[in-house]
């Protein structure tokens, strides 16, 4: 594995990778778990070369966000991708991602705004402005997210689509199931922050949600059920609820009532001080 931290070795590492055949990148901010290394070997069942970016983009974090405490454990992370058989690990400076006098945004209206939208103004700029520098530092065939972070994808979807991104075009944006832990948990970085009685206590989320997908599907009213699934989550040891709703899977157009579309129940929950993201799919009617 070859380990760049400029864009001049990055674009001659690719160069030579792109000869051999399709290239797949795997966006990330490091702290890597499973649910990372699933994404690399998606991408490698597809046949593609793998560029794994690992950049903890201060663009996406609010102010009184955790972007110093966000843990940075680059030659773990970079053990672990070597063992996966990873090509290139593109690790940029921040100096590298935004030269001084960068002055660049983009902004992805409609599915970015409300969920972590609202309780995180300026997130998903970040998100879609250094995914879109990453997609053209890189040039991918393909590039692979992890569903836990929906939002987040139907964003950087609408984002390829609206600006005619061909690499990768939208289409070869591909989402991968959420990897979760043997009680359900989805893996996230942010469960390295929980203590262990918060850990246990974590698993009510999934729990909850599971709960509520059932009550959906079998023909209960959304709002209360919506409101049983807050109370069933803060009973399981969690401080606060940011969101818990039904929303439309493309779109994220809001649902009061189930519907005939693909949907995808979404929540954020505060536990202690790590917040929480989980989503799932409800069928439709
Ligand atoms: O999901 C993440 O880890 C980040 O939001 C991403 C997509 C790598 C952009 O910084």
């Amino acid at each position: 594995m070859q380990t760049v931290h400029a864009l001049d070795p990055l674009r001659n590492a690719v160069a030579e990778l792109r000869s051999r055949g399709p290239v797949a990148l795997v966006p990330t901010m490091g702290a890597l778990h499973d649910g990372h290394l699933t994404l690399v070997r998606e991408a490698k069942s597809r046949g593609a070369s793998i560029v794994v970016s690992i950049f903890v983009n201060p663009l996406q974090f609010g102010a009184n966000e955790d972007l110093d405490a966000y843990p940075r454990q680059l030659a773990r992370d970079s053990a672990l991708l070597e063992a996966e058989g990873v090509d290139v690990l593109w690790a940029p400076t921040v100096e590298a991602m935004y030269p001084a006098g960068f002055a660049s945004n983009i902004s992805v209206a409609g599915v970015s705004e409300g969920l972590c939208g609202a309780a995180r103004p300026g997130h998903f700029d970040g998100v879609a402005t250094v995914v879109c520098k990453l997609f053209n530092q890189v040039m991918p065939d393909m590039a692979l997210f992890g569903e836990k972070d929906w939002q987040q994808l139907a964003v950087i979807r609408r984002m390829a689509r609206d600006l005619d991104l061909t690499r990768p075009a939208a289409d070869a944006i591909l989402g991968v199931p959420t990897v979760r832990e043997t009680d359900g948990l989805a893996m996230s970085s942010r469960n390295a922050y929980l203590s262990a009685g918060e850990r246990a206590a974590a698993v009510a989320l999934p729990t909850a949600m599971r709960k509520a997908i059932a009550a959906i599907e079998g023909g209960e009213p959304v709002p209360a059920t919506l409101a049983t699934l807050e109370a069933d989550i803060l009973a399981g040891g969690f401080r606060a609820i940011d969101y818990a709703e039904l929303r439309e899977a493309g779109g994220l157009a809001p649902l009061a009532a189930r519907a005939d579309t693909p949907m995808r129940l979404i929540v954020a929950a505060r536990i202690g001080s790590t917040r929480l993201i989980d989503n799932m799919a409800v069928a439709p009617a």
